[in-house]
Order: structure tokens, then sequence, then C-alpha cells
């Protein structure tokens, strides 16, 4: 919902209506008031396209289809004086003061100024708040997309794009670049955080935030957002995980692996789209017209537009800046609205020269105008552009707060737990370390407050600690030192809360080591030392190589960057909250293995899907063996000669093998491998076992179901169908000792 603009306001004050009436009084007096067709909300928005479209200027037409950095608009009436259509703030782009207020002035003002021109078509403001509106001080930070992949959530991930409509809303701005539907499968990639995780299914499945970005219908309800499906096609995927590198798949490959997340976003109706700086096979995306104009606008039928990203024309050629020809090149590829960023002048010239020269035809700049007109119009821009102040006060509200911390906690992966040393006790006596446990420049990563992130005290917001102290019976009990000084034997445990510094884009490229920094391990030699327990809490965008560590921890769990509500995070460690998050990404059991994800064949240290929680949890357990009802005494007949108990065969079609790939004192984790033996392809499968006193008190990748002594695994949606010689696997881990690897079980096929 957006305020009216005050001529409106002030007209329907007169006719006895107030500005609170619903739209349909607002169009009343609009349609009293408008002149020209398109400016009538009652009427459909092609017929308001097509009118606004016949009176633009080619001028009018290239300047919707520019897209500036706010900062760079100097004069901002150059706004108006050269028509530009949309301003952006990118990463470093903040406001000052910065605060929910003065963004909404801000944008307020730049809006005023695009409506002075001769046809008043609003501007659309863009920025990312890809995790919150994360550009904004004391705005709610929420777990970046990987950890909301953990979650397993699509619903949960609805209400967080609502709740961040609702704040971006506040703020005056109509256009968020998010979700990131990447697929990353390379862990190396600087934004794998911005990846709800490596399998097509995952991403796919929390495109949800776009409908609560947008709502059911674009503009259909207040606090409506355009969201963005971005980085079409393939950021994801590209090799050793280079950010803006060259991703090298079949047509098959890419259309598997990371086209499913669009085609879902766009069913939701998903009003833009940002292709990505990656190349496909060598050929770079914002020149791609098969995969931009005849795949995703022709063979997926998407008629909103396509943004390109920052700057992102200039690399067609190799060069810096950008030239005619690759203003043409993307253009005719498909792009309909540039993000120049900066040199809008130059720009437009070239553009105009190009359409002028006939090498981009006019009928390309009237597509892209209706397409960037279409969503303007839905949006209700024309009717509402100023900010809507009655959302201002959600911006870092208690409710929005609440949410984040709620999806931190479901976010928290727990990947080792000896001895049950979690949850922790209140009353424990504890030391708290590292560099991330008292920081929520950490907690949030990149993309909070500026491009790159920063360490520090950087936006209101609740560090690991202060939710630790927040949750002991004792905060006096509770000690902490970053670097682990002081730490001795007395302590019930030691939290480390450590992992990753900020970093965003290819600032993040780790195409070396991917282990933990010199200051963690000296941290964590200190704590070791002492001999407490030592509870891992690690704060990174991405698995991290820490193999080698772990025996000497006795609990491990995964925060990913929760954000600013690092109180989920000690919900999880005393148990206020049990651990259900499920790894979004294969953890590696060391760098050479990347790339690594599910169903390579390699074996990981944790594997995707795979998570833990507490003992108290309602586990499978066997349903006791029913004792036997004393039967009256047969008169005696001849005992029939015993017929053999039938050992189930193994059944043609499967066969199983066992690998354990963790042990400690207590219990064990396996991994099994469900194979095809038949020369059909398998639809179902299950193997069963003797639980001979064991008890599974975790399980991924397959339906656990125990009864009398056995258990039975069957397949989950997605490993059920098998080829003919190919294999699958799920995992579990159980008390007691370890059981033999190899051959195990019995495997049927269903
Ligand atoms: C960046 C990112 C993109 C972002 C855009 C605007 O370089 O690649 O995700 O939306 O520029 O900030």
């Amino acid at each position: 919902m957006r305020a009216l603009i005050p001529a409106l306001a002030a007209v329907l004050s007169l006719t006895g209506l107030t500005a609170a009436q619903p739209r349909a009084a607002a169009s009343a007096s609009a349609t009293a008031a408008a002149a020209l067709p398109y400016q009538d909300p009652s009427l459909p928005v092609k017929t308001r396209v097509d009118d606004l479209l016949a009176r633009m200027t080619l001028d009018d037409k290239i300047g919707q289809m520019t897209q500036v950095e706010r900062e760079a608009l100097v004069p901002q009436s150059d706004l108006a004086t050269y028509r530009i259509g949309s301003v952006l703030s990118g990463g470093n782009s903040t406001v000052s003061p910065n605060n929910a207020q003065t963004w909404a002035d801000t944008y307020d003002a730049y809006q005023r100024t695009a409506l002075t021109t001769p046809l008043a078509i609003p501007m659309i403001y863009g920025i990312d708040a890809v995790h919150g509106h994360n550009a904004v001080r004391g705005a709610t930070i929420f777990p970046h997309n990987i950890g909301l992949g953990a979650t397993r959530d699509p619903a949960l991930v609805q209400r967080i794009g609502r709740a961040v409509a609702e704040e971006v809303s506040g703020t005056g701005i109509d256009w968020n670049f998010a979700p990131c539907l990447c697929v990353a499968r390379n862990d190396r990639w600087g934004r794998t955080y911005e990846s709800f995780g490596e399998t097509p299914e995952l991403p796919t499945s929390m495109a949800t935030y776009v409908t609560g970005l947008q709502g059911e219908k674009l503009g259909g309800a207040p606090a409506s957002v355009l969201a963005t499906a971005k980085h079409f096609i393939g950021d994801g995927g590209t090799t050793n995980g280079t950010d803006q590198g060259n991703t090298q798949l079949s047509e098959a490959e890419l259309r598997a692996i990371h086209l499913p997340p669009f085609k879902e976003a766009l069913r939701r109706g998903a009003g833009s789209v940002m292709l990505s700086y990656s190349s496909w096979n060598g050929v770079k995306l914002h020149g791609h017209k098969y995969l931009v104009t005849d795949l995703l606008k022709g063979e997926l039928g998407f008629t909103g537009f396509v943004v390109s990203d920052w700057a992102a024309i200039d690399q067609l050629d190799g060069q810096s800046g950008f030239t005619a020809a690759e203003v043409t090149t993307s253009v005719n590829a498909g792009v309909d609205m540039v993000m120049v960023p900066h040199d809008y002048k130059k720009f437009l010239s070239l553009l105009r020269g190009e359409v002028q020269a006939g090498r981009i035809p006019m009928a390309r700049i009237d597509d892209a105008n209706r397409r960037i007109l279409t969503k303007k119009f839905e949006l209700g821009l024309f009717e509402k552009p100023l900010a809507d102040r009655a959302y201002t006060g959600t911006v870092g509200s208690a409710d929005h707060r609440a949410l984040a911390r709620q999806a931190v906690r479901a976010s928290q992966v727990l990947l080792k737990n000896e001895g049950g040393v979690l949850p922790l006790a209140k009353s424990a006596k504890l030391f708290v370390a590292g560099k991330s446990a008292d920081d929520i420049g950490n907690l949030s990563g990149g993309w909070t407050m500026s491009w790159q992130g920063s360490s520090g005290n950087i936006t209101p917001g609740t560090t690991v600690l202060q939710g630790i102290r927040a949750a002991v019976t004792d905060p006096s009990r509770v000690t902490y030192d970053r670097y682990g000084n002081g730490v001795d034997g007395s302590y019930t445990a030691a939290v480390a809360v450590i992992g990753e510094t900020p970093y965003a884009e290819m600032h993040g490229d780790r195409p070396g080591a991917m282990g933990l920094d010199q200051e963690d391990l000296q941290t964590l030699a200190k704590l070791k030392a002492s001999g407490v327990p030592v509870v891992v809490v690690l704060v990174s965008g991405r698995p991290l190589d820490i193999a080698a560590q772990l025996p000497d921890w006795k609990a491990l769990i995964a925060a990913w960057l929760p954000g600013t509500e690092g109180g989920g995070v000690s919900d999880v460690l005393f148990g206020d909250h049990k651990p259900t998050g499920k790894l979004p990404m294969t953890w590696m059991a060391s760098a050479s293995q990347q790339p690594i994800n599910d169903g390579d064949g390699k074996t990981p240290l944790f594997p995707y899907g795979f998570g833990l929680s507490y003992a108290t949890d309602p586990t499978p357990t066997p349903t006791p063996t029913p004792t036997p009802t004393p039967t009256p005494t047969p008169t005696p007949t001849p005992t029939p000669p015993p017929t053999p108990t039938p050992t189930p065969t193994p059944a043609p079609g499967c066969t199983a093998g066992l690998k354990v790939t963790n042990s400690w004192s207590g219990g064990f984790q396996a991994e099994v491998t469900v194979k095809n033996a038949s020369t059909t392809p398998l639809s179902g499968w299950s193997v069963a076992w003797d639980l001979a006193g064991t008890t599974v008190t975790n399980i991924w990748n397959g339906a656990l179901s125990a009864a009398a002594g056995r258990a039975t695994v069957r397949n989950v949606a997605y490993n059920g169908a098998v080829a003919p010689g190919a294999s699958v696997s799920f995992g579990f881990t159980a008390t007691g000792s370890p059981y033999a690897a190899g051959s195990f079980g019995t495997c049927h096929v269903h």
C-alpha cells in the first residue's frame, strides 16, 4: 500500500473521502481528476500501458530502461531531465543518518522529482534486502539463505519474505533484488551463503519468498514489493566456484540443476529476473539471447522484466566500461532494464544512437517498456507512489525480531553431540570464547550495513553471548574472553563461537584452504588445554574444512549467518528449542573434495540432509515385542516337523552395503548404499535389519520405521528411482557399537 500523492489526497478530503478509503474510492476521484486513460486505475493494465506507450517519446522510453545508482544522480533533477525510470541503492549506498525515516524521506524526494516529468511516470527504486532490510540500521537481519535452507520450512521463509516486504515498504522502496535462487554446487564460491541449498529441490521449495515479498498477486495487498529471481542462470555452478565464472554444463544439466528454482519463482509471479554475471560454456549470460529471450521469455513465458546486474554489460567485450556494441548486444539479447549504474548520460546517448541506427529494433524498446510499465502499474505506483509511512514502524519491530529468532533456532544444525554434552544446563558454569560470540557484524555476514558487511557492533541486535547470559540462571557464572584467556578446568563447558568474518561476492571466493583461521585455532587450543568439554558454534557462510579439529570437540552446531537475533542460537544451546536443522549443503571431509554434492558418490564428513537432535526427542524406538498372552495348554497333538523360518532372501532387485562414517563412545554414524542390482529401474526400495539392541537416533535421506527389534528404512521422494546398476544412499546415527561394514540387512524393491 502506498501513500497517496498529496494533491490527490487534498481532492479526496474536499470530496469528504479520506485517503484511507479503499482503492475504489481513490480511483473514483482519480478518474474524475484523470485527464488520460493511463492514469485511470479502473482500466485494465494493458489498456493503460498501450495508452501510455503511445504518448511516450523515444527519450521517455530509453529512460525507462535505465537504472541509476542514487549516489550517481547528480544533480538529483537529472532523474526528471533524463526521464530515468529506476533508481537503486547498491551495497554501499546508504543514507545519513541511517534510519528508516531518512530512507523514506529520501525515497519520497526522488519520487517527487520523477513525477515532475510531463507524463509523471513514477520511478521504481530497487535495493538488496537479501536477509532483511540489511542496508537500514535498526532493521531486522534474518539468517542468510543457507541458514533458511537448513530449516526446510518454506512456509517460514514465506513469512520472512512478508516481514522484509513490510520493512522495505516502510522506507518507500518498491523492489527487492531477492531471492537469490542460486544452486550452489561448489562451496568455494563466495556467494554460497546466498543459496538455499545445493540441490535444485531446496531452492525451488524456498521460492515461497517471492510470494512473501509480492503477495499472492503483485500489488494485490498492502506492502507488496517487486521480487527478483536471481541470478539467471547457473551462477552457482561455475567451475571451481569462481564468482562470475564459467558454468561448464550440458544444456540438460543446466536445465536439471539450475532452472527449477526459476520455474517455481515464475509460477509464483516473480515480476523481475536479474541476469548472472557468469557465462554458460564461455558465453556471458548478459549477451545470451537463447537463454534470456528464447528460454526465459519464450519457453517459460516470463512476462516480467529482465534487469542486468551492476555494470554487468561492461563485461561483454572483456574491456572496462561499456560500448554501443555492448548496449546493443545485451538489449537485443533480452535485457529490458540496464543497471548502468553510474554514467547514465553516456548510456542514454549510446542507446538512443543504436535505436536510431536501427541496430536495436523499436519493437525491442517497446517490449522492454511494456514489461517495465506493466509492473509499475501492477505495483500501484501510479496511484500511490510515495512511501507508506504506516509500515515505517515495522523496521526492526519486536514481531519481526521474534520471527527472525524463530528462523535462527530452526536453522541451527547439530552435527555432533558426544556424550550428550548438549543441551547445556542453565545452571552450568560456562566459558564463552571466539571472535563471533559477541559480534553482530560477524553473525550477520555480508550485505549488512554495507556491501561486504563488517565485524563489530554495526546494528542493534542480540549476540550469542548476550543470548547465553539472558538464558542462564546466574549470568555471573558466564565468563567471556574472545581468545580463551583465563579458561580453566573449573568450567562445565567452553562454548567457542568461531568461523568466518563477513564477505560478499568474489571477495568470499576461497580457491585455496577452507579451514579455520589462526585466531580460531589458537582460541580452540587454549580451550582444549583446559580439559573442559568444548562446544563449537560455527558461524560461517558455508561448510568449512574442520575434520581435523572435530575429534577435539564434544559438540558442533552449524549456525550459518544468523543475523541480529543471536538469542536463537542460545535457545538451541540450552534446549529451549531442540535442534531440527538439516544440512542444505554436503559437508566436505576435506577441501580437496570440492565440489562435493549429494549423490556424487564421494564420502563427506556429514551428508546433505544430516542433522542430529537431542536424545530427549521422540526418536524412533522399536515398538516393544508384545508379551504373548498365556494360551490354554492344548491337547497334545503330534508335533509336526518344524517348518524352517523362511529367512527373507534379498529381492533380486537390490543390495545394501554399510559403511561406518563416524563413531564415538556409545554411538556411531553410518551410510548405507542401496544398489539396483537388477536390469530394470527401481521405483522404490527399503532396507531392513535387526537392531540387535541398538536404537536409531537420527536418519537422513530415508524414512525409518521400527518394530519387533527390526528397523526398516524406506526411500524418500527424491531417491526412490534408481536406474539399473546405479546407487543411492541414506544415513543414520545409532547408539551402541558400530555395525560391521559391508553387506547389510535385507534389501526389498517396491
Ligand atoms: C551485485 C550483485 C547483485 C546485486 C546487484 C545490486 O553486484 O551481483 O546480486 O543485486 O549488484 O547491488
